[in-house]
């Protein structure tokens, strides 16, 4: 029995994030995290590798092969490779036995254009999906989080991801305000690498950089100091090479796209309606996305807003359990989607 009713029951909420790609399904959970990146055969364009497969071999391929990250900030840049990741994925949780094409709720950035829709639209069709719905990020990861977006309070949500950070208002399930920046974690590794290169000439790989910025990094000075032995290839002598880097460099390294973020977060403010803006001070801005993991991030915040930040338990997470929640609450999707500026596709 339970396995029958598995076959009706495979609707879908994606997060089709810029790093990573997570998949609820109904009734059961999040059952798919895996980063976006793909691994294919340059010359037959044959898929090597999907998900975490494919993001271990990221700048260390050999020269037939070729690993590729569709999403850029945000939105699909490599078209062709979205959908065929996306396929792999919903193929991956279907397990091939399912006979019913699903149901898909995707999460997109608050401010995508049209064209930008279109493709997120056309590539879970082409995945196999048999409706589309697209959810704006922030609505979701604010139910994600639990806030309760359908009374007339506001609240205000900044989701830090991989490629965007997605600042929205919102009050009565809809978005009064909302601000999209190109800045976030994928940033914050650039700026590492430049920072790196020019000071001590060695070229560090996007991988070296994360890792740099997930164990130094900081938005607020820490306590004690920390060091971090860090490895690429010297600029000059092309030879591989170590160097020893503290924190407080990091920090330096990260002050432009930290700044950016803070500076959208400040706009948003001052756009907001004074009505809501009263409940903000109340309720605080609530902070959320794999890059708001960044340490010291909420304290930066706090300090530079004078308001209360709430950090969510898995920042991670939080979008597509709001997708989810969408899924299984398809009345909850009409409000919000009714006063958001798209239903469903078609
Ligand atoms: N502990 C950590 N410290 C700092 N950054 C982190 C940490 N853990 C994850 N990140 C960063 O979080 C980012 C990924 O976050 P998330 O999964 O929310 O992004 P995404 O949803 O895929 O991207 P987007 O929403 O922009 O499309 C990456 O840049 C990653 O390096
Ligand atoms: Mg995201």
């Amino acid at each position: 029995m339970g396995e029958v009713l598995g076959w009706f029951s495979n609707d879908l909420a994606i997060d089709l994030g810029t790093a990573t790609t997570l998949i609820y399904v109904s009734g059961k959970g999040i059952v798919l995290n895996e980063p976006s990146v793909v691994a294919v055969e340059r010359k037959t364009e044959k898929i090597r590798a999907v998900g975490i497969e494919a993001k271990k071999m990221l700048g260390r391929t050999p020269a037939n092969i070729t690993a590729i990250r569709p999403m850029k900030e945000g939105v699909i840049a490599d078209f062709e490779m979205a959908e065929k990741m996306l396929k792999y994925f919903i193929d991956k949780v279907h397990n091939r036995s399912t006979f019913v094409r699903p149901r898909i709720v995707i999460g997109v950035p608050s401010r995508i254009t049209q064209v930008e829709q279109r493709a997120v639209r056309d590539s879970a069709e082409l995945a196999g999906a048999r409706e589309v719905y697209l959810i704006e990020e922030p609505v979701a990861a604010a139910i994600g989080a639990g806030l309760p977006i359908t009374e007339p309070s506001g609240n205000m949500v900044v989701d830090v991801g991989g490629g965007t950070t997605d600042i929205a208002v919102m009050s009565l399930g809809g978005i009064v305000y909302s601000e999209s920046v190109k800045v976030a974690g994928d940033r914050m590794d650039d700026a590492i690498m430049n920072y790196i290169k020019k000071k001590y000439n060695l070229l560090i790989g996007e991988h070296m950089a994360e890792r740099v910025k997930m164990e130094i990094g900081s938005a607020y000075p820490f306590e004690e100091k920390k060091t971090m032995m860090i490895k690429g290839r010297d600029l000059i002598s092309g030879i591989p090479r170590t160097i020893v880097a503290d924190d407080a460099e990091i920090r330096e390294a990260l002050q432009e796209p930290i700044g950016t973020i803070v500076n959208a977060i400040k706009v948003a403010l001052e756009n907001t309606p004074p009505e809501l803006a009263g409940d903000i001070i109340d309720r605080g801005i609530v902070l959320t996305g794999g890059g708001s993991m960044l340490k010291g991030m909420d304290t930066r915040f706090r300090e530079e807003t004078n308001l209360p930040i709430i950090t969510v338990d898995d920042p991670l997470t939080s979008v597509v359990l709001g997708v989810g929640k969408i899924l299984e609450q398809l009345d909850l999707l009409r409000k919000v989607s009714a006063t958001s500026q798209w239903g469903r596709s078609r």
